[in-house]
């Protein structure tokens, strides 16, 4: 049986914290499923589905994981995982103060379908870093390469100068 788990987020853009995660994932599991939230609408978000996971793709071909995928999704996270068959979540722990919040999701999500959430802490390298606010440093021209990854960076750096 082969242990697959999904790394849910928005990714807009994906940073060096997202790869962080998804790539520690990968390597402990026989696979793994990067969710993608479809909400175009989202305050704050800059870049589109299809963008958001034409910059993962990119970024995971330079990472050269192969036991990857990426879909996108809509809805509640556990209707995602219950269509698959994926009975895991693993997310990034940056702070305590991600704690209180993802808590009550994992434990909502448990209650909900029997999803279990797999808390990975993320590395501190890492740690303070958000797409939100590195799209916020970007937008007042501040200096964000080497937090996210090239092809992300090149996109950022783009939609705000436009
Ligand atoms: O990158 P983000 O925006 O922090 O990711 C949040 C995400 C997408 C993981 C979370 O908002 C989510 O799971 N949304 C799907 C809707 C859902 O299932 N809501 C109930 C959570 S208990």
């Amino acid at each position: 049986m082969s242990v697959v788990a999904v790394v849910p987020g928005s990714f807009d853009p994906i940073t060096n914290g997202h790869v962080d995660v998804i790539s520690r994932a990968a390597s402990q599991l026989d696979e793994v499923v990067v969710a993608v939230l479809e909400n175009p609408s989202k305050q704050g978000g800059m870049f589109s589905t299809a963008e958001r996971i034409g910059l993962i793709e990119a970024t995971l071909a330079d990472v050269g994981v192969d036991n990857v995928r990426i879909e996108r999704f809509h809805g509640l996270l556990v209707d995602f995982c219950r269509e698959r068959d994926i009975t895991m979540i693993v997310k990034g722990l940056r702070a305590v103060s991600d704690f209180e919040y993802e808590l009550q999701m994992a434990q909502m999500n448990q209650q909900l379908a029997g999803v279990e959430t797999l808390f990975l802490p993320t590395s501190p390298d890492w740690s303070y870093l958000s797409s939100s606010l590195v799209k916020e440093v970007a937008g007042y021209g501040g200096d964000v390469s080497g937090l996210l990854p090239d092809a992300a960076h090149a996109a950022l750096l783009e939609r705000v100068a436009e």
